[in-house]
């Protein structure tokens, strides 16, 4: 693909999306976008945001409640939502994330430091938000980003990092395996008989 072609998908012919196609999206595109979102930029790498994928109607019937009204119909409709959440000790995988600076972990603990380590996350996992976008639309998955939801309902649902840690959902992305066009989001709901389903069976969690 030429570069001019590669910055439209991703930037300047892309837009956020509010319809799809039921085509399910495999473990190994989400593994391919995991593999490259991971390698946006973070500060020391601290890499904070953790991800879900949902793509079951248990896992739909979960996220549900917590969606703004406007949001629920599309997002119900989406063959995979990413909750984009952010773990608030992301400063405990940091010996192993920025090796070469053993000090930097203790930049973020203790009590006094709560707040930077918080700032922090929030931070970071939201750019990481935007890199995962920008990554699923090298791959050709669209996505329709939100943050009309219920963070804490959200949380409660699907815990995003560990019990121990205390976590917020930044934002969802939605994302189908090619761009809607008018007229495939007009007769989404009437899928052709042999068509897929846009189901999976199982979530997934990185
Ligand atoms: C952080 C964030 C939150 C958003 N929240 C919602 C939302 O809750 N519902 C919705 O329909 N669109 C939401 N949007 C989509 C924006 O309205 C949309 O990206 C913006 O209008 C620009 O449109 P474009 O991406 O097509 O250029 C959100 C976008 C971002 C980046």
């Amino acid at each position: 693909m030429q570069t001019n072609e590669l910055l439209d998908k991703i930037f300047r012919g892309a837009r956020s999306q509010n319809g799809w196609l039921p085509t399910p999206v495999p473990d190994s595109k989400l593994r391919e976008l995991y593999d490259l979102m991971k390698f946006g930029p973070t500060s020391v790498n601290c890499s904070p945001a953790r991800l879900v994928f949902v793509r079951t109607e248990e896992g739909r019937a979960k996220l549900r409640p917590a969606l703004a009204p406007g949001n629920v119909e599309k997002t119900m409709a989406a063959p995979v939502v990413a909750i984009v959440g952010y773990d608030t000790r992301f400063y405990d995988q940091l010996p192993e994330l920025f090796p070469h600076n053993p000090a930097v972990k203790a930049w973020f603990e203790g009590d006094e430091k709560v707040d930077f380590a918080n700032t922090t996350a929030f931070r970071n996992g939201t750019l990481q938000g935007g890199y995962l976008i920008a990554a699923a639309r090298a791959l050709g998955l669209d996505c329709g980003p939100m943050s009309g939801f219920n963070n804490q309902a959200v949380d409660q649902a699907f815990s995003p990092a560990p019990a121990s840690a205390r976590t917020s959902s930044a934002a969802l992305a939605t994302a189908t395996p090619k761009r809607c066009s008018p007229a495939v989001r007009a007769c989404r709901s009437s899928k052709p008989a042999n068509s897929p389903s846009g189901r999976e069976s199982s979530d997934a969690r990185v």
